[in-house]
């Protein structure tokens, strides 16, 4: 509408910036990606096109998105002997660490050839990170459960080639499901951006001092598995475990009002939103849709979610700090019906997310003025003074 912002020309760090592509509004609870809501993206928009919007600044035309989304498929295979870098982790690595060693192998495949001050090759770098992160995360999870690869299909949209990367196997045919390949692509958009976040700022951070984008994901990715972060969602499903019933809700409400206590309501709480994630709110409604289609709406793992929400939000000490559901409330419990164990979920965010990381490596490096990031510190240590010979201490 119009606002202005105006920064501190003195503030020198990368942690605070000026950029056109995500708007929050944290007591609104309003999310924008250039310009568009985030609840009309996820209905009436795709991923990819959603990507073609964060990249681009607008929404492509038919013949635009139909040549971006041909670029993205076309690059969705890995170099075979990528395959390699899998083979070196245990077979029980949390696929979040397979993700950080691979993304930052590709350093070796394909940084060689990129000069992140040629626009165009800028392009090639972004466009391989989101067409083959999926494969890459697929084929993670399938190290980790010992099954073979899957290779990706160029006559599958984008969400459908994960889910068959992900579920096919070599003995039998897989047909993908249109209820969970829309559920999954919808998942990929409400995690696609979201402005200054800790990985992002940390993406930011490292592409400030010139290093290449595949390392700069990697550090994003490295960010976002804590479970402050994008590990939440698989905190919050684990959390929803160990409540297992209704009527346990009380005694965890109490822990997370304990300042003794160190449990926090996980998919709670955010450092922009004092109101409800406006991401929450669709995700919701997916879950309600999904689990129903599924034929597992009595999921009670649902149940207990749909009433800690409800115990939370009626719950002063909540209400007083503004702490509401955030996008990792509900996500997990989709991703759980559709298949998926829990360690996959912070993947799946990291694979969503990688086009948001990207939007704004490219936005930073456009600008001529961009300096390396160098946040500063409040220094509280010992004053000057002399050092002691060992005998004298
Ligand atoms: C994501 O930044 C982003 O945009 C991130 C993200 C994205 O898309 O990139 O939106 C994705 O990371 C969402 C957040 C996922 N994390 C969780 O769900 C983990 C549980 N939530 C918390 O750990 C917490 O809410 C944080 C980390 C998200 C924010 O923590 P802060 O900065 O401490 O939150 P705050 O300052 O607003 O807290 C206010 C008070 C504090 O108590 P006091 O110090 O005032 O006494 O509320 C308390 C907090 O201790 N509090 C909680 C709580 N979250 C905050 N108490 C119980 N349960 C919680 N979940």
């Amino acid at each position: 509408q119009g606002k202005v912002f105006t920064f501190d020309p003195g503030f020198t760090s990368t942690a605070a910036c000026e950029s056109t592509i995500t708007y929050i509004d944290g007591d609104k609870g309003e999310l924008l990606h250039r310009g568009y809501p985030i609840d009309q993206l996820a209905e009436k928009s795709h991923y990819l096109e959603v990507c073609y919007l964060l990249l681009y600044g607008e929404l492509p035309t038919a013949a635009q998105l139909e040549d971006f989304e041909h670029r993205v498929t076309n690059h969705t295979m890995l170099h075979e002997q990528m395959m390699n870098f899998f083979r070196g982790f245990r077979r029980d690595a949390h696929p979040m660490a397979v993700m950080v060693g691979v993304v930052g192998a590709m350093s070796a495949f394909y940084h060689d050839s990129t000069d992140i001050n040629d626009e165009w090759q800028r392009e090639v770098a972004s466009i391989r990170l989101i067409a083959k992160m999926p494969t890459i995360a697929a084929m993670a999870y399938k190290y980790t459960i010992g099954q073979p690869f899957v290779y990706p299909r160029n006559d599958l949209d984008y969400a459908s080639n994960f889910l068959r990367m992900c579920f096919a196997v070599p003995a039998e045919d897989y047909v993908v499901d249109p209820i969970l390949s829309r559920a999954m692509d919808r998942i990929f958009t409400l995690h696609a951006d979201h402005e200054q976040n800790a990985s992002t700022s940390t993406v930011r951070l490292a592409s400030s001092s010139g290093a290449n984008p595949f390392a700069c994901i990697a550090a994003g990715i490295a960010c976002l598995w804590g479970p402050a972060h994008g590990g939440a969602n698989q905190a919050c499903l684990e959390m929803l475990e160990e409540i297992g019933t209704v009527d346990r809700i009380p005694e965890y409400i109490a822990r997370a009002k304990d300042k003794e206590d160190p449990f926090r309501l996980m998919g709670f709480g955010h450092r922009v939103y004092k109101n409800f994630d406006p991401r929450a709110k669709v995700m919701k409604q997916s879950a309600d849709e999904v689990l129903e289609l599924l034929g597992v709406e009595n999921n009670p793992k649902l149940q207990v979610a749909k009433a800690l929400e409800e115990a939370a939000l009626n719950d002063p000490y909540f209400a007083e700090k503004k702490l509401f559901p955030n996008v990792d409330f509900y996500s997990g419990i989709i991703l759980e019906a559709m298949g998926f164990p829990t360690s996959m979920f912070t993947p799946i965010f990291a694979l969503s997310r990688t086009v948001g990381w990207i939007s704004q490596w490219k936005e930073m490096l456009v600008d001529p003025t961009q300096k390396i990031g160098r946040p500063r510190q409040l220094y509280t240590g010992e004053p000057f003074r002399d050092y002691t010979d060992v005998e004298n201490r």
